[in-house]
């Protein structure tokens, strides 16, 4: 029993020790334009990882988001993925009428 507790201190240990370094921001491209996931913003007002990793997302940014255009309703409804927080009376804005808060389409073409 002893042996196992400590076998899985040390596992705990490693799996922390090999926290991977969280990115600073993420882009999600969509048709209604792309959103920028500021992700040390959204660290520093979370507070710590535990927050979304893993229960909301895994460490990946190719994992799926589970949070595609029909699903922006159906997320805030299960309060799951992005609309964990983005619902009406959660923590920040709900999706209803705030498309351009996340969707930020360029104005113009950057010159070249
Ligand atoms: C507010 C929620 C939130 C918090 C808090 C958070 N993350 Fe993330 N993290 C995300 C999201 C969303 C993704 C992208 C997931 C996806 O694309 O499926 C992500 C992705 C990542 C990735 C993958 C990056 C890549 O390029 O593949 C790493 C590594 C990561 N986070 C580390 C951390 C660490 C370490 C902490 C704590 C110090 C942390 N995250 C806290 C939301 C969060
Ligand atoms: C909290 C931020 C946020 C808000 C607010 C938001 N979206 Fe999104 N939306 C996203 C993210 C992130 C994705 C990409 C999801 C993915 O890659 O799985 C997305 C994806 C989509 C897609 C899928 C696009 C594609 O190319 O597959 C559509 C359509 C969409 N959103 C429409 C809307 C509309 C309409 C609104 C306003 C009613 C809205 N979104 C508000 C974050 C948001
Ligand atoms: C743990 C809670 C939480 C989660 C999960 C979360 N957000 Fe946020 N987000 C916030 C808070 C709090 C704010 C700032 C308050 C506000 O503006 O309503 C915010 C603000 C934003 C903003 C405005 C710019 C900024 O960073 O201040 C965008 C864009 C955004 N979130 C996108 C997303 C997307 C996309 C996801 C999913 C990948 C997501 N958020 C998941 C809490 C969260």
């Amino acid at each position: 029993m002893r042996l196992t507790i400590a076998a899985l201190l040390l596992l705990s240990v490693a799996v922390l020790g090999q926290q991977p370094k969280p990115p600073a921001k993420l882009v999600f491209q969509a048709t209604m334009g792309p959103v920028t996931f500021d992700h040390a913003a959204h660290l520093k007002r979370a507070g710590n990882c535990a927050t979304c990793h893993p229960k909301l997302f895994v460490q990946s940014a190719t994992a799926p988001l589970n949070y595609k255009g029909g699903m922006h309703k159906t997320a805030e409804a299960s309060q799951t993925s992005c609309a964990f927080c983005h619902h009406t009376g959660g923590k920040a804005f709900a999706a209803a009428g705030k498309c351009a808060q996340c969707h930020i389409k360029a104005t113009a073409k950057p010159a070249s």
